[in-house]
């Protein structure tokens, strides 16, 4: 028997099982700090994903906008640059997906439990759907908190943000929320956000704890208020054409580990902002103010409109089905 035809197949045979050893790689790229309820949550996800598909799957977790920022990284996706993405609710709006900045209203969840009524039921389900046409699927809602308000003078009654450059994620109703307040609202990307305080480009922002701890916003900004007049929390999305590519059993496994870090991570969120807080408060840099009772009061009576404001962009039908499931 002639050797050369022997080796060929033998060649093949290895080159084949190597390539059929390589690891499946997703790049999940976001732009918060690791010790985030996003960031532990993702590496969470990378641990039970690799030990689910005994490392045919390989999860390159890239945070702090290291490959990139807030608008590209959506682009990057629907390029199939990355696979897999965790952005903030209110960064759907660019995309053509308006509904999800419904997520931004203010005070429209009255608490977490209103709030997974919501992302779990039929409404986040449908959410998700919406995603499918941009060449985007959904995995999951991720939590992060409700969020305070900070600037460089005590914003205690709404007329205390007349004419400040407030820092907003890209949603049209976080505009119109700070123009509520009388405030010029700025939208910047993430990773810009600190030294944008720092230099004085903006005057203030908004987030949950966690981010302005971890991005060490509270270092530049002389008082918090905490307001929780909005939330912010997450889609966890991949590239449509690469998980229906998956074979059938990766994608199982994956949505299994999919579903335990979002276990994981929503049991870590409220903690954590609860830690971040303490840990500004204790910085000692930042003065952390409660709204009272008729504070929260006039808050919400220069707030609520915005709602109303909101329906032709975001749908009144939406609106009135998110406020129906929340007053459960
Ligand atoms: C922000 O831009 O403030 C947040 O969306 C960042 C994040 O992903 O939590």
């Amino acid at each position: 028997m002639k050797l050369k035809p022997v080796l060929l197949v033998l060649s093949a045979a290895l080159s084949f099982n190597a390539y059929a050893q390589a690891p499946i790689v997703i790049k999940f790229s976001h732009v918060v700090a690791t010790d985030t309820p996003k960031g532990q949550a993702a590496e969470r996800f990378k641990q039970l994903a690799e030990k689910a598909t005994n490392g045919r799957v390989k999860v390159e977790v890239y945070p702090n906008s290291q490959l990139y920022k807030d608008k590209e990284e959506l682009e990057a996706l629907q390029l199939g640059a990355v696979q897999m993405l965790a952005p903030s609710l209110a960064k759907f709006g660019p995309l053509g997906v308006k509904e999800f900045e419904a997520f931004d209203l203010p005070y429209i969840f009255p608490s977490k439990t209103a709030l997974y009524n919501v992302t779990e039921g039929e409404i986040g389900k449908s959410l998700l759907k919406k995603l499918e046409p941009k060449g985007i699927t959904g995995l999951a809602f991720w939590d992060n908190g409700f969020k305070v308000m900070s600037a460089n003078k005590p914003l205690r009654a709404p007329a205390d943000f007349k004419g400040l450059k407030m820092r907003i994620q890209s949603s049209k109703v976080l505009d119109a929320q700070m123009r509520a307040l009388g405030a010029n609202p700025q939208v910047l990307a993430f990773s810009e956000v600190y030294q944008a305080l720092q230099t004085g480009v903006v005057d203030g922002t908004e987030n949950p704890p966690s981010n302005m701890y971890t991005q060490k916003m509270h270092e530049v900004q002389k008082y918090v208020t905490v307001s929780n007049h909005g939330y912010l929390g997450y889609a966890v999305i991949v590239n449509k054409k690469f998980w229906d590519g998956l074979p059938a059993d990766i994608r199982v496994a994956l949505d299994k580990a999919m579903k335990d870090a979002t276990t994981f991570e929503k049991a870590i969120a409220q903690r954590d902002n609860d830690l971040a807080l303490e840990a500004i408060k204790k910085a000692g840099k930042t003065e952390i103010y409660t709204l009272s009772v008729k504070e929260q009061a006039d808050w919400r009576k220069a707030l609520l409109p915005v709602q109303q404001q909101m329906e032709g962009r975001i749908g009144k039908d939406l609106i009135s089905a998110i406020n129906k499931e929340a007053a459960k």
